[in-house]
């Protein structure tokens, strides 16, 4: 493997940790909403805000790096496992933009319960988890479906 490509690899790798680990520190703060003071209650959505935020920008490098190895790699675009990962991925982009932010922004709204929105949060913490781990699935197992 060339240097050049293996360090985009790597890149690659990490951006994905990055875009997925931070997710699973959202469960116990969110958990942890239910019961918490107005002072509290802000602590735990900036730090909800700070994790959206580091997933978003290691999203954005991991689908940069995804587009150089497309580029530069021995992997056709329209190999089925890179074609999945992207459909998935545009899915999940479009999820995380609208979903987390448009229930963070409730927050502070009337006319929401506060258990709803974070029955909301946790669903879409959920769900966003769960297409990463289809997407690391299929990048690592790069199965040919067609
Ligand atoms: C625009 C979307 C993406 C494209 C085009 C893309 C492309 C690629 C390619 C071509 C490789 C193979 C590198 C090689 O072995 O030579 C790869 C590896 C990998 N990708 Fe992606 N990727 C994308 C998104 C993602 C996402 C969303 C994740 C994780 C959630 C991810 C995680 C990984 C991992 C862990 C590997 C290393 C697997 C291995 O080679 O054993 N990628 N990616």
């Amino acid at each position: 493997m060339n240097l050049y490509y293996g360090a985009v690899v790597f890149a690659h790798v990490v951006s994905a940790v990055i875009s997925v680990g931070p997710l699973f520190l959202l469960l116990p703060l969110i958990r942890r909403l239910r019961t918490a003071n107005a002072e509290a209650e802000e602590i735990y959505l900036a730090f909800i805000r700070v994790i959206i935020r580091l997933v978003m920008h290691a999203g954005h490098v991991l689908v940069v790096s995804g587009v150089l190895l497309i580029i530069f790699g021995p992997w056709p675009w329209h190999t089925s496992w890179v074609i999945l990962t992207i459909s998935v991925m545009l899915l999940s982009g479009v999820f995380l933009a609208t979903g987390f932010s448009a229930v963070l922004k409730k927050f502070h709204e009337s006319g929401n319960t506060k258990e709803e929105i974070i029955k909301k949060l946790r669903r879409t913490a959920w769900i966003y988890i769960s297409l990463m781990l289809v997407m690391m699935w299929l990048m690592v197992q790069k199965p040919a479906v067609w």
